[in-house]
């Protein structure tokens, strides 16, 4: 035990950072073939955007930038009852300007020939941008291999389609169905990247955490992350085994959430099919007694996400931009926005990126995010916290293993924020020693210079974050030596009864989804 040397005034602020044994970080994957970008809402399809009245001759200054795509984005929409142009014409204006959506995310399949086309004179004529879908269906036939083939005909050959079409989908769940083994199912991601890349239209697969994570952990899942420039996450918490109601159903998003930001490398992330239903059906059962489908729950869900909206809007990549799944009851039985009868089933007018604001302080939002798990997040804020100090050209910037670095200030509170977000990144609960040691470190240096960092508050915020990201037990009093108490918990010292340690990320909540 070398105790001795964690408490040695030897160990100067910069000698932490040094000490710091910064595993190597991820790389951030930035996608080459992105056009640059106008703000909106000069660009398309921002809110507010013009359709130019002939086809632009080229991609330059086009598609909105995706960090400014981020809460309500539009509707996941079924095309199996091969809507008429007509009908695709009237429901996509009323997507747009009724809801004030800014993409389709298109479901199901609809093999009437020339389909896609009449998809892209709707999108073009309202102002939407689309998400293709090749559909796999459920039971691995191959007919998904003509659709494919149809679709990257049309969008080669339609002059307008590159202009409506944000990203072409593999989906809907190709893994959690097994129609396709991941690793064939990341060449067929590959030669859709190389097909459709002259076009710039990115490629994606829609599916459950459940299938990368658990379903196919061992044959590739994960992998298939790596491969396409977009995440498509279906968010259905109703099939959680955890579920209850809507408004406890956070903690589940989040799961799956940080999921996929672990996975994402920074790419941007959309919850492509997301929702709740309204009642159960035969391709709708919980997995969980307590799971209530009522309109109630349905609503509440989506309330949910608007006031989740700042942590949403802070995930990498340029913040969720989230698809309410499905527009309509004669789509999916229980989870349309309108019912069957084509009445509003309740108020829908969610956040979106252009009407969001957040009024909380600064300290306030990064706390909630480390509590909340959402290292990212917390990561995003202080970065952008620090580049408007990093203006000074005196501040002195530490590099921390390859490609973080930290901003030193006269501000210990700055300091510390910066040193504790990138530990806490690089926790592993009570595996990784050596950044279990580094936190108490870390903790107790500021702790012992007094101010803030050393209030009761903070220093119970602090056992928490310790608790929740080293499995560092609570000290067993908030007596005198709290440091201490930490401490002797951290080398294995006597510890009384403690109460169950919460997790980051529950287990178990994947379970079978929609189609
Ligand atoms: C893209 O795929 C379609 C359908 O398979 C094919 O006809 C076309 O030649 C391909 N184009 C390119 C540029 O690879
Ligand atoms: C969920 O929370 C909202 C807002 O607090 C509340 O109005 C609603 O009644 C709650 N729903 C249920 C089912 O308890
Ligand atoms: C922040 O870090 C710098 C560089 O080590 C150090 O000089 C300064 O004392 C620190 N500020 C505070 C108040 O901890």
């Amino acid at each position: 035990m070398k105790l001795a040397a964690v408490f040695s005034p030897a160990l100067a602020f910069a000698g932490i950072v040094l000490a710091h044994p910064l595993e190597p970080t991820r790389t951030l994957q930035v996608d080459t073939r992105a056009p640059a970008a106008n703000a909106p809402p000069n660009c398309f399809p921002a809110l507010g955007f013009t359709m130019p009245s002939a086809v632009p001759s080229s991609l330059t200054n086009w598609w909105c930038s995706p960090s400014t795509e981020y809460a309500f984005v539009g509707f996941s929409y079924e095309v199996t009852e091969c809507q008429s142009l007509t009908k695709l014409r009237t429901e996509f204006l009323d997507i747009r300007q009724r809801f004030k959506s800014r993409y389709v995310r298109l479901y199901g399949f609809c093999d009437r020939t020339g389909f896609y086309n009449d998809i892209v004179d709707a999108a073009w004529r309202a102002g939407v941008g689309v998400q293709a879908l090749i559909w796999f269906g459920f039971d691995g036939t191959d007919e998904w291999i003509g659709r494919r083939d149809t679709l990257f005909a049309t969008l080669h050959s339609n002059p307008k389609a590159k202009f409506v079409t944000r990203a072409v989908q593999f989906g809907s769940e190709p893994l959690f169905d097994w129609v396709l083994n991941p690793r064939d199912l990341i060449t067929q991601v590959n030669a859709a990247k190389k097909n459709l890349s002259s076009l710039q239209i990115p490629v994606t697969v829609s599916d459950l955490a459940y299938s990368f994570k658990d379903l196919h952990a061992s044959d590739g899942g994960p992998d298939v992350l790596k491969a396409i420039d977009y995440i498509d996450a279906h968010i259905l918490p109703f099939f959680s085994t955890k579920a209850s109601i809507a408004n406890n159903s956070w903690p589940i998003v989040l799961s799956d959430l940080n999921y996929f930001i672990s996975q994402a490398e920074g790419k941007k992330i959309w919850f492509s099919q997301n929702g709740w239903p309204s009642k159960t059906s035969s391709g709708v059962q919980p997995n969980s007694p307590s799971a209530v489908a009522n309109v109630q729950n349905e609503q509440d869900y989506y309330k949910l996400l608007d006031k989740r909206c700042a942590d949403l809007k802070a995930v990498a990549g340029g913040g969720v931009g989230w698809f309410a799944h499905i527009y309509s009851d004669n789509q999916e039985p229980g989870y349309g926005i309108y019912s069957t009868a084509g009445s509003l089933k309740f108020p829908f007018a969610p956040k979106t990126s252009t009407a969001v604001t957040i009024s909380r302080s600064p300290t306030d939002d990064l706390a909630r995010y480390l509590q909340n798990g959402n290292i990212l997040a917390a990561r995003t804020f202080i970065l952008h916290f620090t580049s408007a100090l990093s203006k000074d050209s005196d501040v002195p910037h530490v590099p921390v293993g390859s490609e973080d670095e930290v901003i030193l200030t006269k501000d210990a509170v700055v300091n510390f924020s910066q040193l504790a977000v990138l530990t806490c990144q690089r926790a592993q609960g009570d595996k990784n020693k050596v950044m279990r040691e580094s936190w108490v470190r870390l903790c107790g240096t500021y702790q012992s210079r007094g101010g803030i960092l050393a209030s009761p508050e903070v220093r119970a915020a602090l056992n928490e974050l310790a608790n929740l990201y080293f499995a560092i037990p609570p000290p067993r009093s908030q007596a005198a030596n709290p440091f201490g108490d930490m401490l002797s918990s951290l080398f294995g010292g006597p510890a009384a009864a403690q109460p169950t340690r919460r997790m980051l990320s529950p287990a178990g909540a994947g379970a079978p989804g929609l189609d």
